[in-house]
């Protein structure tokens, strides 16, 4: 899979991809990510990439032909499969989506900022809409960060486990059980027994009860999907 992301502030998108799991996903060469900054587009004197909203109020804008220019760019390169503009107005992100986009091979995400970007961006290039909740962030690359994890990590090869992304909370629509580690005795607070016992076919029973009860406890909203 490849992913560009375009961005005023390529900066906050460094570090995601620069350990654990994303940083292992690019040096397998399951991955690519590619920065683009928006600055390197525009003609205007002092890189400018945005500007007044029509109309008068407060906060910038950010212009269609530096953002026209750097997807015209890449779409000469490559066909892609989605053109994401990350904002607090789109659909909001979960497992079912994060599972969608992991099977496509070329993606762009686009980072609103300042008061956005030019509705002629969203209208004229842009194929989905993803916000990351109902809060509004300063910028979207925070919330492409966490798109792309929530991307990268379902990708086959990528996590050493191949079933451990199949046992993530959410993946059948419910919370994940609660899992335990060494010592099986810590201050008198233990494991429960059946996870010692060996028994595989009755531990597997009692982790579905379990994310079962979590789930109707913590987020019955889950169970009426
Ligand atoms: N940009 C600003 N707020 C956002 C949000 N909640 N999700 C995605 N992008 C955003």
């Amino acid at each position: 899979m490849r992913i560009d992301i375009i961005t005023v502030v390529p900066e906050l998108l460094k570090s995601p991809f620069e350990a654990s799991i994303l940083k292992r996903a690019i040096d397998k060469n399951i991955v690519e990510v590619h920065l683009h900054n928006l600055r390197d587009y525009t003609d205007k004197s002092y890189n400018q990439v945005d500007d007044y909203q029509f109309g008068g109020g407060a906060g910038m804008v950010l212009m269609i032909e530096p953002i026209d220019k750097c997807i015209s760019a890449l779409k000469k390169e490559r066909d892609y499969d989605e053109v994401i503009y990350m904002t607090p107005d789109g659909a909001t992100l979960n497992q079912k989506i994060a599972n969608g986009l992991s099977l496509l091979n070329n993606v762009i995400i686009l980072c609103g900022h300042y008061k956005g970007v030019d509705q002629r961006v969203r209208d004229l290039f842009i194929t989905k809409e993803i916000s990351i909740g109902d809060y509004v962030l300063s910028g979207g690359e925070l919330g492409a960060a966490v798109l792309c994890d929530a991307i990268i990590r379902l990708i086959p090869g990528v996590l050493n486990n191949e079933t451990s992304a199949l046992t993530d909370s959410f993946q059948d629509d419910l919370l994940a059980p609660p899992v335990y580690t060494r010592p099986s005795n810590y201050k008198g607070s233990t494991v429960p027994e059946i996870l010692l016992s060996g028994n595989f076919p009755k531990i597997e029973k009692w982790r579905e009860d379990q994310a079962y009860d979590r789930t109707k406890k913590l987020r019955p909203d889950l169970l009426d999907q």
